[in-house]
């Protein structure tokens, strides 16, 4: 319960930081909220992982397998682009697309 608290607010830190980066000039640096927001549902996203089988969850593998490659990619592009001056314009939208793709791999 707690773990999916913090997988929650996870979540939330990397709405915040899409809705942060809006108010930074279009292809300004990353704000460093996506790099702590992804590091955040990996290390939750996992553990609910690790913990499943003290628990009578029964996680549908092919879709957590997908979610743990998304969230990879939204922290490989996090890290990469972390301390890049500019960024590609099509970097925060890709990253919230992903993002929202997570969120609709687990509740559908
Ligand atoms: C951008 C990254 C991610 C987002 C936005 C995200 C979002 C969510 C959301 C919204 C839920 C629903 C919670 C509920 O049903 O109460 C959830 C559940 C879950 N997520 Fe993620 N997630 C992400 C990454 C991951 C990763 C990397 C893993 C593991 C490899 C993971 C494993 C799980 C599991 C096992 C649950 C089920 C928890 C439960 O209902 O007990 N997630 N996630």
């Amino acid at each position: 319960m707690l773990l999916v608290f913090a997988h929650l607010l996870g979540m939330a830190t990397l709405v915040a930081a899409f809705l942060l980066q809006r108010r930074t000039a279009p292809g300004g640096p990353l704000v460093s909220l996506w790099v702590s927001g992804a590091a955040v549902q990996l290390i939750t996203g996992l553990a609910l992982l690790g913990i499943e089988p003290l628990t009578d969850a029964g996680y549908d593998y092919i879709k957590t397998g997908l979610k743990l490659v998304v969230a990879l990619v939204v922290a490989g592009l996090a890290v990469s682009f972390r301390r890049a001056p500019r960024v590609p314009p099509r970097l925060v939208p890709a990253m919230a697309g992903l993002v929202v793709l997570n969120v609709g791999l687990a509740v559908f």
